[in-house]
């Protein structure tokens, strides 16, 4: 067996526990419907955990579900994502939620493929929301998680590169466990915000 092929066999063992004991108690961790969990992953692109909680929490009690969303006024959504900046991402939602209730009778798609059509959705909020509120096995790939998985795999590719994600994406499909992908693709995360940290010394 490959060095490789060994490190991903093990890394559902070695990470559910750690996870299971050492997972940050998030506001979007409290659930797993399905519009909270892509929510959270929108505002949490490019924006820090901290920056995000008291929006998170807001923008639900404003806009309770999708069919709210297509509903509303841009320009009082705009105003909810005031300071979180890149505000293509509440455009992007808001066009989403209306296809949603156009395409799909306003419940989110679970399928991952369905997922990637919907505006502002990639791969890793279509493997994000898959697996966090679907329960399905497909991997959520982001910078943080392709930076662990580097370290882990240490073999010097490029991380920027859509082949390195692509290559990635397709060896975790193989591993991530039937019965807790959600948690599995948080646990990469969650080492790569807490421990496997960008420029510096691990903690
Ligand atoms: N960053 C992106 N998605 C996240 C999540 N679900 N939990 C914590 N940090 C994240």
């Amino acid at each position: 067996m490959k060095t490789t092929d060994f490190i991903y066999t093990l890394l559902p063992d070695a990470l559910l526990p750690w996870y299971r004991q050492n997972a940050r108690d998030l506001p979007w961790r409290q659930d797993t419907e399905p519009y909270h969990v892509w929510l959270s992953e929108i505002m949490l692109q490019q924006t820090r955990v901290e920056a995000v909680k008291p929006y998170y929490g807001r923008f639900i009690q404003n806009v309770p579900d999708i069919q709210a969303l297509a509903e509303m006024e841009e320009d009082k959504l705009v105003k909810l994502w005031e300071g979180l900046g890149y505000y293509n991402r509440v455009r992007n939602l808001q066009k989403a939620a209306k296809a949603i209730v156009k395409e799909h009778e306003g419940k989110m798609p679970s399928e991952y493929e369905s997922l990637l059509e919907l505006p502002g959705i990639g791969s890793y909020t279509a493997g994000a929301i898959a697996s966090i509120a679907y329960g399905k096995a497909v991997p959520a790939v982001d910078g943080n998680v392709l930076r662990v998985l580097s370290r882990l795999r240490m073999d010097g590719e490029d991380i920027l590169s859509q082949k390195t994600k692509t290559r990635v994406e397709k060896e975790l499909r193989e591993v991530i466990p039937a019965n807790r992908p959600g948690d599995f693709n948080q646990a990469l995360m969650e080492l790569g915000a807490m421990v496997c940290l960008p420029n510096g010394e691990p903690k």
